[in-house]
């Protein structure tokens, strides 16, 4: 008989085997599987044949994630990484080389503009900016040197600009470019960019796809051959997604539909209330006519999605009192989750920029972005309906001038939900 410790051990950690299906994935917590020789081990290992070895380099819960994600997106293939930004660095690795050219919207999260500029800059990749809704800016891009990657969001970060994937797909494949979207505003109910023509898709799972802000992740979705790339950099940089966080991700997978259709329908609503407010210049939601891509939005997305931004006319001081006033939204830095999330970029993400900086990413000092959550939508009218008067009487004792009247609309008129 073996000793205490080796039958604890070996005891400990014989896992079931259960004949029946449960009704959620299991979270397979173990770094390493055991093959039954030497043989098994190395075939694994190097990946010529299926199955687990060490979970840097695959795990069940993870591998049911990325099934499930390729589904959704009617894909060959996905890959998951333990952040948005992790999938974004792979997806954009995965094509280029020193020497290479990007070329990327101007409307772009400021974390992707950081990496490509601060990471992909510094090895040698040259990145250029364009506005993407200006198809015939980007054709030019496309033209004064080749170029490797366009990258674009679905609907950007935080200025709500809503990319034409399939207008973009086309000229970018005429210049010998691949098309990357990033698709985390949209998520895969609202647009599937692979079938409208992109080569890669990447998301954050952080935001729609778990949709409760209790899990960090990111996805690169796309063909076969594309994610044998992708999936190579992963076990090379070893940006692995926990398990628990793949079930949580499957589990918001199981409500995402239900979830957009919410987000999407209050975000519209608030929207439409919004626009005209005194103190509100203008309100950028995709389900307006006034949205500059609105038409985009009817033939490439499902729904105009639960994120919308507007800037009020007093500013950084009407934006910052605006956010301090609200009572149930929160102030945090992400999106995509069950609870209402108002950000204030000029006065956040944003702070050191000054005005003329801020406009060169067309982001005005009184933009605030709207991550519009499942509370009900009354409460948030009638929170955000005080949060304006708030603001504009904090922007009249600033400059001494009712930004309302200003505007030749009665001030008291925000008070009302
Ligand atoms: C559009 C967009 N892409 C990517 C990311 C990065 O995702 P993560 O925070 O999961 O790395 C974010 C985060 O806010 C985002 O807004």
């Amino acid at each position: 008989m073996h000793g205490f410790s080796t039958r604890a051990i070996r005891a400990a950690t014989r896992a079931p085997h259960v004949d029946q299906q449960p009704n959620s994935v299991p979270i397979y917590q173990a770094a390493t599987f055991s093959a039954v020789d030497a043989e098994e081990l190395g075939e694994v290992a190097s990946g010529r044949r299926p199955g687990y070895a060490y979970a840097r380099i695959a795990n069940p819960t993870d591998s049911a994630l990325e099934a499930a994600i390729a589904e959704i997106h009617e894909a060959d293939d996905a890959e998951v990484f333990a952040s948005g930004m992790a999938a974004i660095h792979a997806a954009i690795v995965s094509l280029v080389s020193a020497g290479d050219r990007i070329v990327c919207t101007r409307a772009v999260y400021g974390s992707t503009r950081s990496l490509l500029l601060n990471v992909f800059g510094r090895l040698g990749v040259r990145v250029d900016f364009v506005d993407a809704t200006d198809l015939a800016a980007v054709e030019a891009a496309l033209t004064v040197a080749p170029t490797r990657i366009l990258y674009v969001e679905t609907i950007a970060n935080p200025t709500i600009v809503v990319a034409d994937i399939e207008a973009l797909a086309r000229l970018a494949h005429r210049h010998g470019a691949a098309l990357v979207v990033d698709n985390t505003f949209a998520s895969a109910y609202l647009c599937r960019p692979l079938a409208l023509g992109a080569d890669l898709v990447a998301e954050s799972a952080t935001k729609f796809m778990s949709g409760h802000s209790d899990v960090l992740g990111g996805v690169v979705v796309g063909d076969r051959d594309r994610i044998r790339e992708v999936r190579a950099l992963q076990v090379d940089t070893g940006a692995t997604l926990a398990p628990f966080a793949a079930f949580l991700i499957l589990r918001g997978l199981t409500t995402l539909a239900l979830r957009m259709d919410r987000h999407t329908a209050s975000a519209s609503a608030l929207a439409t209330w919004l626009e005209g407010r005194p103190g509100v210049e203008r309100v950028y939601h995709p389900s307006l006519p006034s949205h500059p891509q609105a038409d985009v939005c009817r033939r490439q997305l499902r729904s105009a999605g639960g994120m919308l931004a507007f800037e009020l006319a007093g500013g950084r001081v009407a934006g910052r009192a605006f956010i301090d006033a609200l009572t149930i939204p929160e102030r945090t830095a992400s999106l995509g989750s069950v609870h209402t999330i108002v950000a204030h970029p000029p006065s956040t993400t944003h702070r050191q920029l000054s005005d003329s900086e801020l406009a060169e990413t067309g982001i005005a000092p009184g933009l605030l972005r709207c991550s519009v959550g499942l509370e009900d939508v009354a409460d948030l009218r009638e929170d955000f309906a005080t949060a304006l008067a708030t603001a504009l009487a904090a922007a009249t004792a600033t400059t001494g001038e009712a930004t309302g009247e200003a505007a030749g609309r009665p001030v008291l008129a925000t008070s009302r939900p």
